[in-house]
C-alpha cells in the first residue's frame, strides 16, 4: 500500500519520500494517507492540489476501486478485498511477521535476574515477561540471541542467612518450608540487626561478617551452609521460571563476576579510569558524560558492590560473546543506575549498544479505591501465590467445561502475562483480578479465547485454502487488512521493544474475529463450498496469527476453555 502510493508519487513529482497510511472511518474508505501534506512545503504547491495529482496516478494504477481527495489534502482508498487477499498470499510466508532486520548481531537480554535472598516475589515478574517478549521480539527479528539470568547471589546474605538460620530456625524447619524458611530467617535476622544497631551493639553483625570471612577462607561448614541454602534457593527459582514457562540460556550471577570484579577494579586504578579516595574507596568520575554522581565500584574496606559486579559482567560479555546489543530487563528504579553504568562501559571504550528495558512498578488498588504498589503487607506478593490464585482463576473461567489441568494453568499463566503488556512498559500496571480475568476485555483470556474458537473450526472443519479463485474475499476484507497490518507491527514493538503494540493488535484482531462470526457463516449454515474452503483458508491464517503474537508474549493457547 505505502510502496504503490510512493511510486505514484514518484512518478508523478519525481521525489521519494516516505509514505504513511492509516485506517479512517470505513465510510471514507479502506485507507487514507496526508501525504500530500507533507509535500506541501517541499513541492511549494497547495496540498490540495498535490492530492489531485496523486489521486489522478492513483487512479490510473488500477489498484484502487475508488481514490477520492478529502479536506485540506486527505487521500482516501478503496481497495478490493481481492486486491488485499493477492498482497497476502504474495507476502506470506511460514512466519509471517518474523523479518531479518537483525541481520545475524548478536544480542545478550538478560532476565529475569531475581535476588535469592528471598522466595520469588512479584518484585521479578515484570522482569520475566518483559525480558521474555524482548528475547523473542528480538528472534523474530534475525537476531543471534544469547539470553543470561543475572542472579543477585552475591555474598552478604550468606552471613545473614547462617546466623539467622543458627539461631532462628532449625534443620526440621528448612527441610519443611525450604526457600520460604529461608526468606523468614532472613526477613527476622535482618530486622534484628537492625535492632542491635539502634541499639549501639554489633554482636549479631560481627557474627555475620565472621562468617563470610569463613566462607572467603574456604572453611568447610561455612561452604557446607552455603552450598544448602544456595541449592535450596536456586531450585526454588528454577521451579517459579519453570512455571512462569521462561528459561535462559546461561546464569551467570553476582557472585560469578564478584572475584572478576576486584580484579577489574585494579586495571581501572592501573589505567587512571577510576580513582582511589583517601578512605579507601574506588569510584569511576562520570562528568565528562554529564553526570556528576560518580559511580562507586568499590567499598572503603575493599567489599564489592553492585556495581563492581556489573564492571565484571559488562567485560566478560564482551570477551566472551562479543554482543552488538545488550538488553537488561530491570525495574525503573535502577535507571539512573544504568545511565551511569553505560557511561562507564563507553568511558572503558565498549562501543555495544547498552539498553535499559526498564518499566513501571505493578500497583494494586486499596480498599478506597487508591493505588499503591503491590506488597506483602497488602496482599499476594510471593510469585507462588500469585500463580496459585491465578490457577484458581482460571479453574472459575472454565466453570465445569472439560479443560484440562494444562489447559488451566494456560489460562491463567496467559491471563497474568497479557495484564503485564496491556500499556506501554514504562507506565505502572495496575494490578486487578477483574480485568486481568475479563472475558469480554482488552485481556489474555479474551484473546486465547478468540484463538481457541479459530482453531477448534479448523480442527473440525479443516484449513481450507489459502488461496480460492474466483471468491472475492468482501466478507473478510477487515480480517485481511487486519492481517496485512501484522509484520509492521511487530517491526515497530522490536525497534522499540514495545510488546504492548503486539498485545494491542491481538486484541483488535480478536475483536475483529468475534464481529466477523457474528454475519458471516463460516463452515457451517448457508455457504457454499468455494465460501467454505476460502473462509477456512484465512481464519488458518487468523490462527498462525495468533499463535505467533502470542508467542512473543510468551503465552499459549489452550486446546479449550
Ligand atoms: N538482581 C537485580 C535486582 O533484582 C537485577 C539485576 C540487574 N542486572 C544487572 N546487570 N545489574 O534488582
Amino acid at each position: 500500500m505505502e510502496q504503490t502510493i510512493a511510486q505514484a508519487i514518484k512518478k508523478r513529482f519525481d521525489v521519494d519520500t516516505p509514505v504513511q497510511v492509516s485506517r479512517p472511518d470505513p465510510a471514507f474508505g479502506d485507507y487514507a494517507t496526508n501525504v500530500a501534506l507533507q509535500l506541501a512545503g517541499q513541492l511549494g504547491q497547495s496540498p490540495r492540489d498535490i492530492a489531485e495529482a496523486i489521486a489522478e496516478e492513483l487512479r490510473q494504477s488500477g489498484d484502487f476501486s475508488e481514490v477520492t481527495v478529502a479536506g485540506p489534502g486527505f487521500i482516501n482508498l478503496r481497495v478490493a478485498a481481492r486486491r488485499l487477499q493477492n498482497s497476502l498470499n504474495d507476502s506470506w510466508h511460514d512466519h509471517f511477521g518474523a523479518n531479518q532486520d537483525g541481520n545475524g548481531k548478536t544480542v545478550v537480554v538478560e532476565y529475569p535476574s531475581p535476588n535469592m535472598a528471598k522466595p520469588y516475589s512479584v518484585g521479578h515478574l515484570r522482569p520475566a515477561n518483559q525480558g521474555w517478549a524482548a528475547r523473542r521480539l528480538m528472534e523474530e527479528s534475525g537476531w543471534n540471541v544469547i539470553t543470561d539470568n543475572h542472579l543477585g547471589d552475591s555474598g552478604t546474605p550468606l552471613g545473614i542467612w547462617i546466623v539467622g538460620f543458627r539461631r532462628f530456625s532449625s534443620d526440621e524447619a528448612l527441610e519443611r518450608d525450604g526457600v520460604y524458611e529461608l526468606g523468614r530467617v532472613y526477613i527476622q535476622t535482618k530486622q534484628a540487626l537492625k535492632e542491635e544497631a539502634e541499639a549501639g551493639k554489633s554482636e549479631l553483625a560481627d557474627e555475620v561478617q565472621q562468617w563470610l570471612l569463613k566462607f572467603e577462607q574456604q572453611d568447610a561448614e561455612a561452604l557446607a551452609y552455603s552450598q544448602r541454602f544456595n541449592t535450596l534457593s536456586l531450585n526454588h527459582i528454577h521451579h517459579v521460571m519453570d512455571r512462569l514457562h521462561i528459561s535462559t540460556d546461561h546464569e551467570l550471577g553476582e557472585a560469578f563476576f564478584a572475584p572478576k570484579g576486584k580484579q577489574a577494579v585494579e586495571t581501572l586504578l592501573a589505567s587512571g579510569v577510576a580513582i582511589k579516595n583517601e578512605d579507601g574507596s574506588v569510584i569511576v568520575p562520570l562528568d565528562e558524560f554529564g553526570i556528576d554522581v560518580p559511580l562507586l565500584v568499590q567499598k572503603s574496606n575493599g567489599a564489592t558492590l553492585y556495581a563492581t559486579t556489573d564492571l565484571a559482567t559488562i567485560l566478560y560479555r564482551e570477551e566472551n560473546w562479543h554482543p552488538d546489543r545488550v538488553i537488561h530487563a530491570v525495574g525503573a528504579e535502577q535507571q539512573f543506575y544504568f545511565t551511569q553504568l553505560f557511561a562507564m562501559a563507553k568511558k572503558l571504550g565498549v562501543m555495544t549498544e547498552m539498553i535499559h528495558l526498564w518499566f513501571g512498578v505493578i500497583d494494586q488498588l486499596n480498599d478506597d479505591g487508591t493505588r499503591e504498589k503491590m506488597s506483602s503487607r497488602k496482599g499476594v506478593v510471593l510469585m507462588e501465590e500469585l500463580l496459585d490464585q491465578a490457577e484458581a482463576r482460571a479453574h472459575q473461567v472454565v466453570e465445569d467445561r472439560d479443560v484440562s489441568d494444562e489447559d488451566v494453568k494456560k489460562i491463567a499463566l496467559g491471563a497474568i502475562k497479557f495484564s503485564d503488556f496491556t500499556s506501554d512498559r514504562r507506565t505502572n500496571i495496575l494490578f486487578d483480578w477483574n480485568s486481568i480475568f475479563a472475558l469480554t476485555g482488552f485481556s489474555g483470556p479474551y484473546v486465547q479465547y478468540a484463538a481457541v474458537r479459530v482453531n477448534k473450526i479448523l480442527s473440525e472443519h479443516g484449513a481450507g485454502q489459502a488461496n480460492v479463485d474466483g471468491y472475492d474475499y468482501e466478507a473478510e476484507k477487515a480480517i485481511l487488512a487486519k492481517l496485512l497490518e501484522y509484520p509492521t507491527v511487530v517491526k515497530g514493538a522490536a525497534n522499540e521493544l514495545e510488546p504492548h503494540r503486539i498485545a494491542q493488535y491481538l486484541y483488535e484482531l480478536a475483536r475483529e474475529m468475534n464481529r466477523y462470526y457474528e454475519v458471516t457463516p463460516v463452515a457451517t449454515g448457508d455457504v457454499s463450498d468455494t465460501q467454505k474452503q476460502a473462509r477456512l483458508g484465512v481464519l488458518a491464517r487468523v490462527s498462525q496469527i495468533f499463535s505467533h503474537g502470542l508467542s512473543i508474549l510468551g503465552i499459549e493457547i489452550p486446546y479449550s476453555m
